[in-house]
Parts: structure tokens; sequence; C-alpha cells
């Protein structure tokens, strides 16, 4: 029996709240309540409530009428923005942990330490408000909050990202301050649903506001506008509260609530023509505005579609975040992920795992994206192995039903006007119980428009799609043939087999990767079944920090000291913290870029439309051919209309001739402004090479007799411009000091490869001694034309190595370098990379190259590059991952060229092709680091020159490296010339 007195710790912990309702734009009168209030912190949930009257004497109201705040209150009391996390304003302190509690699981009990954040404000009625109902809404608290006006209790809520209302008409006055007082606990029983992935900030993150409620307002509206795909006509029927009239003026449309209507002719809404119909709702008291989406929503045959068409889901799951203000995200914020997310050409969101702020979803509305709206419910610490009775898992338990379901319908009622939202989603990661039936029955009841999602009860028992997460290709090619593993009961099995088939979450977009995405979508465009998925995530929540030396950096789990923690498994999203794009996310924009263009024979581009309603009519075609990445020539291209599913064939222009390596390049932008992105905007593009390399550009190797192998002194040797020592090691190159070139395998892992990964490299890797390889000499022939060093290079405490010869030869201005390598002993695992390193000094940091670009590529993770001529300084060229690790290998390095101020450095010329990263620090160094601000740049650039990396897969939450993508310790033969250049 629980404490009545600790109402926070009730396993349905609601009084006095009004039932629940959708979110809706009124010409009420509201008066906004955010803003500062006052605020204390106290380490625990019972401090005295006195403070909930006026009397109180720690809070004397500051006289003048304006202040929200006290001038008297006691040094505890401070203030606080509302909206916000205390722990993010410097009270109390974050913490991460994922899927573990950070408190002793005994549900619903929660610690004595809880902090409890204390807040009062007062307002006033504003003058002109007519006598009307009064009810104060507050739309996120975190976690549990008890609520009082002028000391009345108002009553009691939890559920933290779903809204409250509270009636005050009887307990607010009129021409006077009203006192609002409102406890915030951080710890509830509510927290056991709350077991999310992320940080534990608390507070009242979401608006608070006074609503006047007028006499025969419209208290609800469930709006029903469905669309017949076949005959292109609508229905639409309103539902409301009050009798009102509804009027759709785009449609001539006048007609009462409640009584459906017929629509010869309407124009659907979907995720890539998201036509909406302003509509008004007029009852006596109150006028609502909406806008209406028309569309259906079926499966048929197993195939999950919008208004008759398949959809491909090209999602991705977003929790809400902000590297300042955590989950109280600004209405900029939310805009800003809409628009990153249409124009990567994403068109699906999975809410994870809890419902948004209601703005995102008008915001899904208008520029179009399918939302998976997804309950806040997640009680995944209780599927840790061996953890307690199943029983326990409050899906399971009985007694938590009726919390359940009031979560289903709080999300239900706020959101069920958003023609986005295409599915309801239970919850994630509870593992299954039959509160979760209970939760999907009244959904149905309630809006049986809307198919059901739920991913952790495989047997798909209370929804309507098969939902999986991190699932292996191979297996959902398996799926994608139904020939999937069947379940155990059959009629399940057979229900299940008959579903479309979603990845919720997946290509985990941790660090560098994720890697694969090539692959996952050549299956959803094979099986009709597979409809795509949801990358894990959106975004890192980083949280913005700051060095004792002023040097900015991104905080992840453990940076606040929490005994208990995951450390920066909260960063694996395709933005950075600071909502910059990372490789990843454009490595998937290009993945599902909606059109694709392909030669077709010698003279022709084959151009697929794959959006599901558009044609091509929107993009603009353009193509320029480029010869070593210098434009020689452009054009557009007339590309027929094309619809969705379609492909056309054109010819290609005829083009100049050129003599060194052409790429024509074609790319479609959008023709006019769309309303997420300007004319102009790239959508799509393709590369077709037009001439090829030439085979080398070397010319005659260098013959000065008296440079060559000549013996400079006992210590060192000469080889054209080169100085090497006695042992073969280059020391310098004519002008430029340089350390010579020697065999490297080793990368900082990347979060794919980290003991924690599924398929986790680094342990092995680091056992074997991948990182402290030792370098042997055995012999240096030094011949006339070459120096040919034979080496060992190989870890301690073991017979695996690789033999290295290094050749040597003259060039008029520099040196080419034939790398010959050969693996000794049976080696257990792939290399992390292959190639070369040294060092040049740190001046030359402005670096210009012809190969792929601009960015980052790895094997599987390289369809975002293109081949043309790019500039960095270094400082540029690297990635910014949270937690340090490999980044910023360019791939298909033709010739890349590091200067100084005034343009003398070397040329690295790879023969045909190399990998190329620099970096201001080393590979230990990159390894060592924690955070970005503990890279610090030294004397020298750290140069890797590869002839193959691992690939990266997306382990750290799934599958590791596709077999074709791992880089196997093979006999390898790569060369590199190695160049001066002067001042020009
Ligand atoms: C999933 C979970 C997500 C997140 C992810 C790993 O199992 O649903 O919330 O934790 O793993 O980043």
């Amino acid at each position: 029996m629980t404490d009545p007195t600790r109402y926070w710790e009730d396993l349905h912990p609601a009084t006095g709240v009004r039932p629940a309702r959708s979110w809706l734009r009124s010409d009420a009168q509201r008066l906004s309540l955010n803003g500062i209030w006052a605020f204390r912190l106290s380490p625990r949930a019972d401090a005295d409530t006195d403070f909930v009257t006026e009397s109180h004497p720690d809070s004397h109201m500051d006289s003048h009428p304006d202040s929200h705040t006290y001038s008297h209150t006691e040094s505890r009391w401070t203030q606080l923005a509302v909206p916000s996390h205390w722990q993010l304003k410097g009270h109390g302190r974050p913490a991460y942990t994922n899927v573990r509690y950070p408190f002793p699981v005994d549900p619903p009990r929660v610690p004595d330490d809880n902090p409890t954040g204390d807040y009062r404000r007062t307002f006033r009625v504003p003058d002109q408000w007519p006598t009307a109902s009064l009810v104060l809404r507050f739309e996120g608290i975190d976690s549990c909050a008890r609520v009082w006006l002028n000391g009345v209790e108002l009553g009691v809520t939890s559920g933290s990202r779903l809204p409250s209302e509270f009636d005050v008409t009887a307990v607010a006055l009129r021409d006077q301050e009203n006192v609002l007082a409102v406890r915030v606990h951080q710890w509830s029983s509510g927290s056991y649903l709350e077991d999310q992935d992320m940080w534990w900030l608390s507070g009242i993150f979401r608006e608070v506001n006074l609503l006047c409620r007028p006499p025969e307002g419209i208290e609800d509206l469930f709006v029903h506008a469905d669309y017949d795909h076949r005959t292109g006509s609508g229905t639409l029927l309103v539902e409301s509260s009050v009798p009102a009239q509804v009027s759709v003026p785009e449609l001539g449309l006048t007609f009462p609530t409640g009584e459906p209507v017929a629509i010869q002719s309407v124009q659907p809404w979907s995720a890539e023509e998201p036509k909406l119909y302003d509509a008004s709702v007029v009852s006596a008291g109150e006028t609502v505005l909406l806008r209406i989406g028309f569309r259906s929503i079926a499966i048929t045959n197993g195939v999950f579609a919008v208004n008759g068409r398949r959809v491909l889901f090209r999602g991705v799951n977003r929790h809400e975040f902000d590297a300042d203000s955590g989950r109280a995200v600004s209405d900029d914020v939310m805009l800003a992920d809409v628009l990153l997310m249409k124009q990567h050409n994403i068109n699906a969101v999975r809410t994870s795992h809890y419902p948004p702020h209601p703005h995102f979803l008008q915001l899904c509305d208008e520029y179009g994206l399918y939302v998976i709206d997804e309950c806040d419910l997640e009680t995944h610490g209780f599927l840790l192995d061996g953890w307690g009775p199943v029983a326990a898992n409050p899906v399971e338990d009985p007694r938590w039903e009726d919390e359940l379901v009031d979560r289903m319908r709080r999300m239900v009622e706020r959101d069920k006007n958003h023609p986005s939202v295409v599915m309801w989603s239970l919850g994630n990661e509870c593992g299954s119980g039959r509160n979760l039936g209970a939760m999907a029955r009244w959904a149905r009841g309630r809006d049986p428009s809307r198919p059901l999602h739920y991913e952790r009860d495989w047997t798909a028992r209370y929804v309507d799609v098969y939902s999986r997460m991190y699932t292996s290709h191979a297996e959902v090619e398996l799926i994608g043939r139904r020939e999937e593993e069947p379940l155990e009961d059959p009629q399940l099995d057979a229900r299940r087999r008959q579903m479309p088939f979603i990845i919720c979450e997946y290509a985990h977009a941790m660090g560098n990767g994720p890697g694969g995405l090539t692959e996952y979508q050549q299956l959803f465009e094979t099986y009709p079944r597979c409809q795509g998925g949801f990358v894990w995530e959106w975004i890192d929540h980083g949280i913005r920090s700051r060095t004792a030396g002023g040097r900015e950096f991104f905080a992840y789990g453990g940076d606040f000291g929490e005994p208990v923690h995951d450390g920066n498994f909260v960063a694996d999203g395709l933005l950075f913290p600071d909502r910059t794009p990372s490789p990843g996310l454009l490595e998937y924009k290009k993945v599902v870029e909606p059109v694709r263009m392909l030669a077709s024979g010698e003279h022709h581009l084959s151009v697929e439309n794959h959006y599901e309603v558009c044609d091509l009519a929107h993009l603009r075609f353009g193509w320029v051919l480029e010869e070593e990445g210098r434009q020689v020539a452009q054009g557009v291209l007339a590309i027929p209309a094309t619809a969705p599913g379609e492909n056309s064939v054109i010819a290609l222009p005829t083009l100049p001739a050129t003599t060194r390596e052409t790429w024509l390049t074609v790319r479609a932008v959008l023709a006019d402004d769309a309303p997420w992105a300007p004319a102009g905007h790239e959508v799509a593009w393709a590369q077709l090479q037009v001439a090829a390399p030439k085979s080398s550009s070397l010319g005659s190797l260098s013959a000065h007799p008296s440079q060559v192998g000549s013996v400079v002194d006992g210590s060192q040797v000469r080889l054209g411009p080169g100085l090497f020592t006695k042992d073969g090691r280059l020391t310098r190159l004519g002008e430029l000091d340089v350390s010579t070139p020697l065999l490297d395998v080793w990368r900082a892992p990347i979060d794919n490869d980290r003991p924690f990964a599924l398929a986790a490299q680094e342990p092995l890797w680091r056992q074997i001694g991948l990182d402290r390889m030792e370098h042997r000499v055995d012999e240096v022939d030094v011949e006339r034309n070459q120096i040919v060093a034979h080496a060992r290079v190989a870890p301690a405490g073991t017979m695996l190595g690789l033999r290295a010869t290094y050749r040597w030869s003259p060039l008029d201005d520099g040196l080419l370098l034939r790398v010959d390598i050969l693996p000794e002993g049976d080696w257990p695992c792939a290399l992390p990379r292959l190639g070369v390193r040294m060092s040049v000094p740190a001046g030359l940091g402005h670096v210009t190259w012809f190969g792929q670009g601009p960015g980052e590529a790895y094997p599987d993770s390289l369809r975002a590059v293109r081949v043309g001529r790019f500039e960095r300084t270094v400082e540029q060229w690297q990635t910014p991952y949270v937690f340090p690790q490999e980044n910023g290998n360019r791939t298909g390095i033709r010739w890349a060229t590091l200067t100084d101020g005034d343009g003398a450095g070397l040329l690295v010329e790879g023969q045909p092709t190399v990998d190329l990263t620099v970096r201001r620090w080393t590979t230990e160094d990159l390894d060592a680091a924690r955070h970005t601000s503990d890279l610090v740049a030294g004397d020298r650039l750290w140069l890797n020159i590869d002839v193959g990396h691992n690939g990266l897969g997306s382990a750290s939450c799934g599958p590791g490296v596709l077999p074709q993508h791992r880089l196997e310790p093979q006999p390898t033969h790569f060369a590199v010339a190695l160049r001066m250049l002067r001042r020009p």
C-alpha cells in the first residue's frame, strides 16, 4: 500500500484534470503564462508546501503590477524560465541513461532523494475577458506535478510529454493577482513509464496557458476527412462537442458538424503534396480554425498505402532536442527540423518515443511528412536480463492499465486531427503485456482510421504492421520474401505474414556512419512488403558545454558526474548537436533520392521517378561537364514529366571533346521555390564518366645520375629530391621536412567498432595490437634508380604480421612510392585501414584535391560524394563527431595538394587513386580524445594515404559491416607519387 501523501508514487497520479481533447487553434482568449517564474529546488519531494499561498513568508509579492517575480524571496528562491528544464539552467544536473533506470527498480516507488522544483508566479485575468470558464493548460511537465491556484489545490498530473488541463473557473480571481504554484517532482511512478533513451531532464518544459473557455465553446473536434483515390472524391465529417457550422471556403462548403458531406473532387493530402484546406468551425461561442487534409490510409494485401499508393518510408526517429535547452524546443527548432528533413529527401518521422510538441505536427501537416505518433511509454529497464519478474513490468501488471490507456487517450485526443499522423504507436521497448492490448483496443475504438504500431512484441499481436528494429539486411530479405521464421502460434504467424513490414529503427547513426544504407534501400525497393524504415536517430543529444579554458564541446553521459550512465550513446544522430548535417545525413539524402538517373547505353540517360505522388515537372534538370574538375560546358536537359514509378530515357547532349578525366554531372533541382527550399535546391544527382583518367601522369622517371642513390654521408642517402636514412626512411623531400610514410592499419575506433557494439571490432583489434604495430626494417637495397626497403610490420605477442616492401623511385620533382603488402598468419579480423602514414610541416594547412568529395566517405557510405575538384583547410577537413573517432577520409583521390599561404608544399598523386586523411593530430591523439575539445593542433600535419578502409556498418546498435565492405588482409599493392610544389 503506498502512502497517500506520496501521490507521486500512485499508479495513476492524476486528480482534478479535465478530459483529454484536441489541440485547437481558436479565437477564444488565451493568456500565456510562459516567462520567468520564481523557483526553488529541494532535494526531496516533501518540502513545505506553504509557498502555495500568497501569505507565505518567503514570497512577498513585488508591488509592481507587471512583475511575475518576487522581490523579497529567500535566497533559495531564484528565477527560472518557463518553459525550460531546471537542470539546464543551473539547478541540479542532467543525467543520461539508455536502458537502465537511474534509481532502484521497485515500482511504483521512487527514491527519497527526489529533486523537486517549486514554481510560483502571479497573473491577472485580463480585464477585457468575458465571463467564461477558465482553464489552465500545461503542455508538458516532467515528470509529475501538483498544482495550486491561490492556495487551492487543483490536482496532480503526470505523463511528461502529454498535456493536462485544470478547470480554474471557481478559483481564479478577477481584478486581482492570482498566485499559481506548481510543485514538480523529478521522479514519480511515471518515471517507470518514461525510460526512453535520453537525458533525464525535469521541469515545466512546454508552455503554460490560461484559456478563456467561452459558453458554447468548442471543447473538442474530430475531423474525418477521407479521400477515395478511385474517384478523386472526398467525404468530410466534423464531430463537435457542441453544434457548430463548418466552412471550407475553397470547396464552397458550409455545413453543420455531425453531418457527413460528400465532395465530388478534392485534392488529397500526402507528404509529397501536402494540400490543406483552410476551414473554420463556428459555434455560438467560439471559432476554431482547422487545416484539413483529405487522405485515406489502407493496408491491402500486406501493403500500407496512402491514397491508394504504396508508401516507402524514408524516415527518421526524432527526439525533441536542442543542445542548449534540451526538450524545451522552440518553434524555430521545430521548423529547422522539418525543413532539414524535407531538404534531405526524408518523408517520414517517428516521434520517438513520445508525442512531440503539438506545433511540430502542424508543421508536418503543412510541409508534408508522414508521422508515426508514439505514446509516451517505455519500460525498457524491465527487460534487462534477470531483473525481476516480467509481471512487474507496467505493461503486464494490470494495476497500471488505467494509466497506460490514459496516456494513449491523451495522445490520440490531442493529435487526432493531423493528416500527417498516419499511425499511432503504443510506445517503445516495453516488451509485451496485456496493457498494450488495452491501449490498442481503446485506440481502435476511438480512431479506427489509423493502423497501430508497436515494435517490441514481435508477434504483432496488438498491432497492424510488423515492425522491427536493427534487423540485418539478410533478415529483411527473408521478411520481404515472406520466408521469415514462423511464430509458434500459427494464427498469429499467418496474421503477421500478411502485414506490411517496417524497420522502425535502423542504420544507427552513432558517430561515423551508418554504413550499408544502400543495401537496405535496395531491399525496400525490391520487396513490396518492405516499406522502408526510420533511421535511428535524427539528432545527437550533446549538451553544449565549455572547458575551463573556454573551448566549446558537446557533453554526453557521465560528463555531469552521473554514477550510472551510458556515455556517448546519447549522441547517435544524423545531425550534430548544433544541427549541422553529418556525413550520414548527406548519405541518406542521396540513397533515398526520389529521382534516379543512370546511364542508358552510351548516349542516353534513364531518369526514374521514385516519387509516389509527384511527377517530375517541379524539377529542372541541368548538366555540367567537368574536365579534371573544371567546368568546360553546361546545359539543361528536357525531361518529360514522367509519372511516379515510371522512367524516361532521353538522349544526352553532344559534348565537347576533352583530353583529361571528364565527368558529366546531371542534377535535378527545384524549378521553383518550394515552402521548404528555394528554387535551385538540389534533390538528386548523378555522374557519368565521359573520359577515363589518363593512365598515369608520372611522365618519365628522373635520371639525374648524380642524385640517384648517392650517399651523402655515412648515414644518409639521396634519391632524386629525396633524402633517406640508411634504413630507407625518407626525411626530406627537397625543402620539405617530412616523416617517412610507414605502413599503418590503425584507425581511432568509430562507435561502430567499440566494445559495446554488437559486432565490436575494437577489442580484438587491440588484443592483436593493431594500435601498437612495430616496424622492423630487414633490408634496404640502394640501387641506382631506386631504394627498396623490406620491412615487417607486426604487433608484439603474435605471429600475425604484414610484410611490406617500400619501393622508392625518383621523379623530376618528387618520388614515386610503390608499396607491396603481404599478410602473414591467419588473420582473425578485418583491418581498420591499410596504407601509409607520414607527416609534413603544420604550415601546409590548405588542401585542394581532385577526387571524390567534398565530404568524407568510406566503403559502405560513399554515395554522397562526387568526383570533382574541392578545397578545404585542414580544420574544415575534420568531421567533429561528438566522441572523437576516425573521420575525414576522402576517397578516390587522383591528386591532392597541401600548401602553405604561398602555394608551396606537397602534391600527393594517387596511382591511380588513393584515400587521404589530413589532421593536425595523430591517430593516437584522436584515439585518446574523449571530447572534441581534447584535440589540440600539434606542429605537424599527419597524412594517411590509404589503399583501403574497413566499412562503417552500424554495429553500435545493429549489424556490422557487410562482407563486401570488410577490409580483409590480403596481398595488396598500391602506389603514390609525392611531388614538391614550389611557390608559384
Ligand atoms: C533502441 C531504442 C532507442 C535507442 C536505440 C539505440 O533499442 O528504441 O530508443 O535506445 O535503441 O540508440
